[in-house]
């Protein structure tokens, strides 16, 4: 089965508890459990992980590119700053590799910090806005046809 890595950034494991008008009431294992179930139903297998950790997500990438795998990436607050993340992103799509960077949220209708994407330019496509959907309809575009 072809290896998808869903990765997650910063904040995302307080999913729940975490401003949940925003963000749902779910929490993230049970994201983790929808993402993956629904992986598998479109062929892919899902290894989700999450971490608040810029270091670790960037090494994440340098993983993907190492291992051909494609990534579904939530950036999460890094999104709007990082240029470490957008320079490992941008090594996964030159490599070849798709990245789909998703959000729960729709950052572009939310606080003016968020409508700036630094990551957006160098992945694939962007899924936003549709909560844990956003999700689905990544693995959806990167399913096998
Ligand atoms: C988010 C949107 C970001 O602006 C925010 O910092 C997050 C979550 C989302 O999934 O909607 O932590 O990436």
């Amino acid at each position: 089965m072809t290896r998808v890595l869903v990765l997650n950034g910063p904040n995302l494991g307080r999913l729940g508890s975490r401003e949940p008008e925003v963000y749902g009431s779910a929490t993230f294992d049970d994201l983790a459990a929808a993402v993956r179930g629904w992986a598998a139903g479109l062929g892919l297998e899902a290894e989700v992980r999450q971490t608040d950790d810029e270091s670790e997500l960037v090494h994440w990438l340098h993983e993907a590119v190492d291992t051909r795998s494609d990534v579904v990436l939530n950036p999460a607050a890094f999104t709007h700053y990082s240029y470490a993340l957008r320079d490992a992103a941008a090594q996964v799509t030159t490599a070849g590799l798709r990245l789909v960077e998703v959000h729960l949220s729709n950052p572009y209708a939310r606080e003016a910090f968020r409508h700036v994407s630094v990551v957006g330019p160098v992945a694939t496509g962007t899924v936003a806005g549709f909560g844990q959907d956003s999700y689905r309809l990544a693995l959806a575009a990167l399913a096998p046809s």
